[in-house]
């Protein structure tokens, strides 16, 4: 089975969040079970030395922003589909902003030419293939279904995942004409959403079948709280609409071979972990002679992370003895409030704020616990990682953080098999309240080490889930 994957993002080659971790390692964990899944997305400039290693494969003249050509590569293990049109993608700065944060004001041209290109492979082909299904990945990719039910086609069968509904790529209506979308389709039921072009929406709309990354948020979309104004078109469509859980890439994210860390780990070497904790402590500036747990915040700073409640818990958390270690980027104002805590608990609170994955690996080796205050999270990857690493994640009841971490509730303690933390308040108050249950099971060392331990030893690859997206592309080619 063939399986044209298309994204704006594609780790370890361009990312700003999970997505890029999600659509980087699913190819590999469907290759085994006889999925041929190639990934198309952008050439940005980072991904420009890899274009004289390829093969181009198809051209277009006339996408909505111009011209372009697709090159196949393969590279770490991924057969990647790079469209190549620099009109669009040749900008320093970040995939949907510029160097000053605005989102690039021809937006809806950079990702509407992807969807487009995405679309035509799935009628042409490319030498020796061609899709059996189409899977969309967030409003960036969204409408090249669209693209293709406005042909008429049924085929290839098309999947839009919703890694995060508060992004829906929305646009001024005067797009319609420029974007090649059929002006017929532009009411309530299609592409329109109140007044607007929504590229998520009309992906919603026009797709075969709709996921997102965890059983929770499949059903917490469903709800006004939790659409944002999309829950109407998703409650049309719950027959079809499925929760899949994210996994993670074993490989990469392996205490016992990690790289970035100066002792690796596993659950047998534990004692190990205190090395890692006191390289990050040191690298952050912290006190290295402290008995506490050291927690720590790998994040976006935004709105959707909780953080600003956590800032707020963060007097109780030193004055209880613990240590927080924060490495993020984001929001000026969130930013600021983490450095400031790190001026006033100097020893305490250490923060780096910038973007650094191999610093991500030493804190997740480094820190006790790992704090995710969340006040909605599609999936989260970095829970997943803490449990990889023995990291106990402190996490909201919300999305797939309550579906991949088992609270240390009495029944959980008594049959051995906690995992972390789940609180249901995201305010300082709610997670003051989950700090002093962290801190209670830090001082009894027996329960701490054997929830580590289970912690370790919880699935969390891909294995299970790639399975499933297996069994739905085949429910939909039958
Ligand atoms: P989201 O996609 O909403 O940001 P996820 O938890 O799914 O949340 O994924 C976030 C990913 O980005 C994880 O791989 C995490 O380790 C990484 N990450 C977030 N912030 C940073 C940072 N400042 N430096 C390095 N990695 C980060
Ligand atoms: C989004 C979500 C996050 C999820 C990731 C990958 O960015 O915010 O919860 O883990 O996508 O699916």
């Amino acid at each position: 089975m063939n399986v044209l994957m298309v994204t704006s993002e594609c780790a370890p080659f361009v990312k700003t969040g999970g997505l890029a971790d999600v659509v980087g390692a699913l190819p590999g964990a469907l290759g085994p079970m006889g999925v041929d899944a190639r990934v198309m997305l952008p050439c940005y400039p980072a991904l420009f030395p890899l274009l004289p290693k390829g093969e181009e494969v198809a051209t277009f003249g006339d996408l909505p922003g111009g011209p372009g050509r697709l090159v196949q590569v393969e590279a770490e293990g991924i057969t990647l589909l790079l469209l190549d049109a620099p009109q669009l993608f040749d900008r320093a700065g970040k995939p949907y902003n510029g160097p000053d944060g605005h989102d690039w004001p021809d937006n809806d041209k950079r990702f509407a030419s992807l969807a487009q290109a995405a679309a035509r492979i799935c009628f042409d082909g490319l030498p020796g293939w061609k899709p059996d299904v189409l899977h969309a990945h967030d409003w960036q990719a969204a409408l090249a279904p669209v693209y293709l039910k406005q042909t008429g086609r049924t085929v290839p069968k098309t999947v839009v995942t919703i890694h995060n509904i508060a992004f829906q790529g929305r646009f001024g209506a005067h797009a319609l004409g420029p974007l090649g979308l059929r002006a017929d389709w532009f009411h309530a039921d299609g592409l329109e959403y109140w007044g607007d072009v929504s590229f998520l929406k009309a992906g919603l709309v026009y797709a075969d079948h709709v996921t997102t990354v965890s059983p929770t948020y499949a059903r917490e979309i469903l709800t006004p709280q939790f659409g944002m104004g999309l829950e109407g078109v998703l409650q049309a469509r719950t027959e079809t609409l499925t929760g899949i859980l994210n996994g993670i890439d074993t490989g990469i994210w392996d205490p016992a071979t990690d790289g970035a860390l100066p002792a690796p780990y596993d659950a047998k070497t534990l004692k190990l972990k205190a090395r890692n904790k006191a390289a990050l402590a040191e690298r952050l500036g912290l006190d290295t002679a402290h008995d506490g747990p050291m927690f720590c915040v790998i994040s976006r700073l935004t709105e959707q992370k909780g953080l600003d409640a956590l800032a707020e818990a963060i007097p109780h958390l030193v004055a209880r003895g613990g240590q927080l270690a924060v490495l993020g980027t984001g929001e000026p104002a969130l930013e600021a409030l983490f450095q400031k805590a790190a001026t006033d608990n100097p020893g305490k609170v250490g923060t780096y704020i910038g973007y650094d994955e191999g610093f991500s690996h030493l804190v997740q080796g480094g820190a006790d616990a790992i704090l995710i205050p969340s006040r909605f999270e599609p999936c989260g990857l970095t829970q997943l990682y803490g449990l990889r690493y023995g990291t106990l994640p402190v996490v909201a009841r919300t999305g797939g953080l309550a579906d991949t971490v088992i609270d240390a509730n009495a029944a959980a303690i008594a049959a051995k098999c906690a995992t972390g933390f789940v609180f249901d308040e995201v305010s300082a108050a709610g997670i003051g309240a989950a700090l002093d249950r962290v801190f209670e099971a830090w001082e009894n060392r027996q329960l701490w080490q054997q929830m580590v331990r289970s912690a370790m030893r919880h699935p969390v690859g891909w294995e299970d889930s790639a399975s499933a997206y297996v069994t739905l592309y085949e429910s939909l080619i039958q």
